[in-house]
């Protein structure tokens, strides 16, 4: 198991699809415009948000390779998108969509990412992407990555990788505390090495001018209200449980806070989106 619960990864799906970077979407968009068909790998797919975020932004024709280390995410993922689609039929041993008018190939890999080998010409992957995953990765993977795909000069969509800017609203007096210690969590190991955590747009920018790319990144923030309400409660309560990982004399205090903050009127959950292109 990876530790992300599909109930989390489906709270978080609508706020995700309507957070995105319009001018990076756009970028991306035109980039592909005048393709009929496109191959597509998701790299930590999850339940396949990714997917239907994107498909309505992509080709009529589109192969998606959905990889994931965690099998029972892809198992949900099979599931989430048959249901997704206006009719879906077993093809090999993944899934042929039929949605809006786009015929979707969709093909599952449990594999875990710091070991597979990252250039995806065996799929024959044209775009790679990813969301809310690079964040979670070491500066050395990253590297890795970026490399391997500027070797074959894949375009890169990464999205909502977390961008360290957290706000409750109105503001409370341990909120930056909270904060500091969640940011800090985040450069934690999530299984590829020290986490970039907030640094991971940064990083990647740096790593795409070093191979030559011509990128564009914008901020794709979560602004939550009441309509959120589940969202901000567990949310609230994973920055709470983080920071008192990382402050264990102040678990209480945090526990306290979340319990208080869980209702604020507002919270801005910082991301940024990279469009990248050789
Ligand atoms: C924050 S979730 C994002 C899921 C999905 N992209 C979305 O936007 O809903 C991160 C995903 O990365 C996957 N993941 C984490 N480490 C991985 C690894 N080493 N290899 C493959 N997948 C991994 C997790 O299983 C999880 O599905």
């Amino acid at each position: 198991m990876s530790g992300f619960a599909a109930d989390w990864l489906a709270l978080r799906e609508p706020v995700d699809h309507a957070s995105r970077n319009p001018a990076q979407a756009a970028r991306m968009r035109a980039h592909f415009a005048e393709r009929e068909a496109l191959t597509i790998v998701d790299l930590g797919c999850g339940t396949g948000s990714n997917l239907r975020g994107l498909a309505g932004e992509l080709p009529p024709r589109q192969r998606w390779h959905l990889i994931d280390g965690d099998p029972a995410l892809l198992e949900r993922a099979r599931k989430d998108l048959a249901d997704w689609a206006e009719t879906a039929r077993p093809s090999g041993d993944g899934l042929e969509l039929h949605r809006d008018g786009r015929v979707i190939e969709v093909r599952f890999e449990c594999a875990d990412l710091t070991v597979r080998d990252l250039d995806f010409a065996d799929v024959g992957a044209e775009l790679v992407t990813a969301a809310a995953l690079f964040d979670l990765v070491s500066e050395d993977w990253l590297e890795r990555l970026v490399a391997r795909l500027a070797a074959r000069k894949l375009p890169i969509y990464a999205v909502l990788n977390y961008d360290g800017e957290a706000e409750w609203l109105p503001a409370a007096p341990l909120d930056g505390r909270v904060i500091a210690a969640f940011n800090r969590h985040q450069r934690g190991d999530k299984g590829f090495g020290p986490a970039l955590g907030p640094a991971s747009s940064e990083a990647l920018a740096q790593l795409l001018r070093q191979h030559g790319y011509t990128y564009g990144a914008g901020t794709s923030p979560w602004v939550l209200g009441p309509a959120h309400a589940a969202l901000i409660r567990a949310l609230t309560d994973g920055f709470a449980t983080a920071a008192g990982e990382i402050e264990p004399a102040r678990r209480a205090e945090f526990a306290a806070w979340a319990q208080a903050r869980a209702t604020a009127e507002t919270v801005r959950i910082g991301h940024r989106d990279i469009f990248a292109h050789a």
